[in-house]
């Protein structure tokens, strides 16, 4: 899709669908004025008929009948705020998106006049469109049509100045775009196909790029790296594991050194520990973590970011088979510390702790996890909202407001030491399982033994990883949570 500013007003622009963003109760604005005189009155008609408001959300589809250039116009509204957060843009391009779908267009012309903000304004209107526009139908036959591509986007206003900084943010919202695609498509695919070895490939096939180096470990080099946790999960299944490295070093010197891990279960069974029927539906989903990290180093040559990042990805399925891991084997791992494995479904921080240790030898500035770990943390915030722990409060604070630029909300759940005592084994350092209550932070608790007191933040995306209804910006499926966080992140270094 192409992304184009222009200097022109509403009435002059020629398009499949004008789309004008309104104040609530500011219909008299001077655009849709001039609008309306241009369309005979019949517009502002239509608002007293349909009692449009530009209440948040609430649209106006209107066929300009030959009168304009432009085909039809979509009033989206805005809601009465006077400051409109960065992510209300995001959605109403979204939702505009859609519109065009359903109406046919091939090019979207969004009236867009530049305050304060017009650079962030511009990307978050780029990406919502760009974002709203994924689709997943490899697998369909011909039942659902593909909707119509979008070919153009124009970002217009009268004296509008197409500045370098803003097509900069236009061609960024583009190279994010397609690395939440790429997670999308990652979690997407059936569990059978995105096995640890496919995994490997598609990190090997676009982590590419200047600067930026893939490593894959298969079981030979995971042994001799004593990766106990990451082969203790892997010996239920029939698939070898793998271990992703990827690696991002910057032209000019460094300023940070960040490391990124990601949990990548292709598919969680829960092992001996089996899950019911019905919580497995999803379960191909357990590789999201990974997938995010993959697709956030997939474009860090593109954005030309001065840091050094590691990506570190453990992945294997987590299966039941003859050799499984049984509840009250113990795991002796790399730092020497040991983990009595109580229930093998508590499987993420097993193959976690193994990444987080291997990343922590290399001293990072920041240690950042990202893993669908825990049906407690849905339990505590739902299918939205991702929990964030952090040993280093600035550190949760910068990416709880990176995620709130970016339209991904984290909420910060406590480290609780007293709640070390539920992790107590009998027979080794600690077991994998806490008490009833409070299992997402037990799951961070195990995990920070692995951080070696390096700034680190634990982000549980067992929630907003995957939807299971289409929502404004994603249809069903993966959601590529984490990817726009861990790049607004990095980039803000
Ligand atoms: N992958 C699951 C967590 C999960 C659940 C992610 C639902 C997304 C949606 C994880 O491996 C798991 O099974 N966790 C257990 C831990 C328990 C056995 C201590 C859980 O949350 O039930
Ligand atoms: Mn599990
Ligand atoms: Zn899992």
């Amino acid at each position: 899709m192409e992304i184009r500013f222009r200097d022109t007003n509403a009435a002059a622009i020629k398009t499949d669908l004008l789309v004008i963003p309104v104040r609530e109760k500011k219909l008299d604005e001077a655009a849709i004025r001039a609008l309306d005189r241009r369309l005979k009155g019949q517009l502002g008609r239509r608002i007293e008929k349909t009692k449009f408001t530009g209440a948040e959300g609430s649209i106006l589809l209107y066929s300009t009948a030959a009168l304009l250039p432009a085909a039809q116009i979509l009033l989206i509204g805005l809601g009465g705020e006077t400051e409109i957060p960065i992510d209300s843009w995001r959605r109403i391009a979204a939702r505009a998106r859609k519109e065009a779908a359903a109406v046919g267009a091939a090019e979207l012309a969004f009236f867009f006049a530049p305050g304060k903000d017009a650079e962030p304004v511009a990307a978050a209107i780029a990406e919502g469109v760009l974002l709203a526009s994924y689709q997943f139908n490899k697998y369909r036959s011909n039942s659902k049509a593909p909707a119509v591509e979008l070919k153009a986007l124009t970002l217009f206003a009268p004296g509008l100045k197409p500045t370098a900084a803003l097509r900069h943010r236009a061609e960024r919202a583009q190279t994010i775009a397609s690395a939440v695609f790429l997670a999308r498509d990652l979690i997407n695919e059936p569990p059978s196909v995105t096995t640890a070895r496919f995994l490997g490939e598609q990190a090997e096939r676009h982590c590419r790029g200047r600067g930026l180096s893939v490593e894959v470990w298969g079981k030979r080099k995971i042994e001799a790296m004593k990766l106990a946790g990451l082969l203790a999960v892997n010996r239920g299944s029939h698939e070898e594991p793998r271990f992703i490295a990827i690696h991002y070093k910057p032209a000019g010197k460094a300023k940070k050194k960040v490391a990124l891990i990601g949990k990548g279960i292709t598919f969680d069974s829960g092992g001996l520990s089996l899950k019911p029927a019905k919580s497995m539906e999803t379960m191909k989903l357990d590789m999201a973590g990974g997938a995010a990290v993959i697709a956030a180093m997939s474009c860090l040559p593109k954005l030309g970011l001065n840091v050094e990042v590691t990506g570190y990805v453990p992945t294997t399925d987590n299966l039941p088979g003859h050799n499984a891991q049984k509840p009250g084997d113990v795991i002796r791992y790399l730092n020497g510390k040991t983990i009595e494995v109580l229930n093998t479904d508590a499987e993420g921080r097993l193959i976690l702790a193994d990444a987080l240790a291997l990343a922590a030898r290399q001293k990072p500035d920041y240690m950042i996890n990202l893993a669908t770990l825990t049906g407690a943390c849905m339990v505590a915030l739902g299918t939205q909202v991702a929990g964030i722990f952090s040993n280093r409060q600035p550190l949760a604070e910068d990416l709880i407001r990176c995620g709130q630029e970016a339209g991904e909300k984290l909420w910060q759940l406590p480290l609780v030491k007293e709640y070390k005592e539920h992790i107590k084994s009998g027979v080794a350092d600690m077991k994998n399982i806490g008490a009833a209550h409070g299992g997402a932070i037990t799951a961070a608790l195990i995990l920070q033994e692995f951080v070696d007191n390096i700034p680190w933040a634990h982000l549980d995306i067992a929630g907003p990883s995957f939807t299971e209804s289409d929502s404004a910006l994603c249809p069903k499926g993966g959601t590529g949570f984490g990817v726009r966080t861990l790049l607004k992140f990095l980039s803000a270094l």
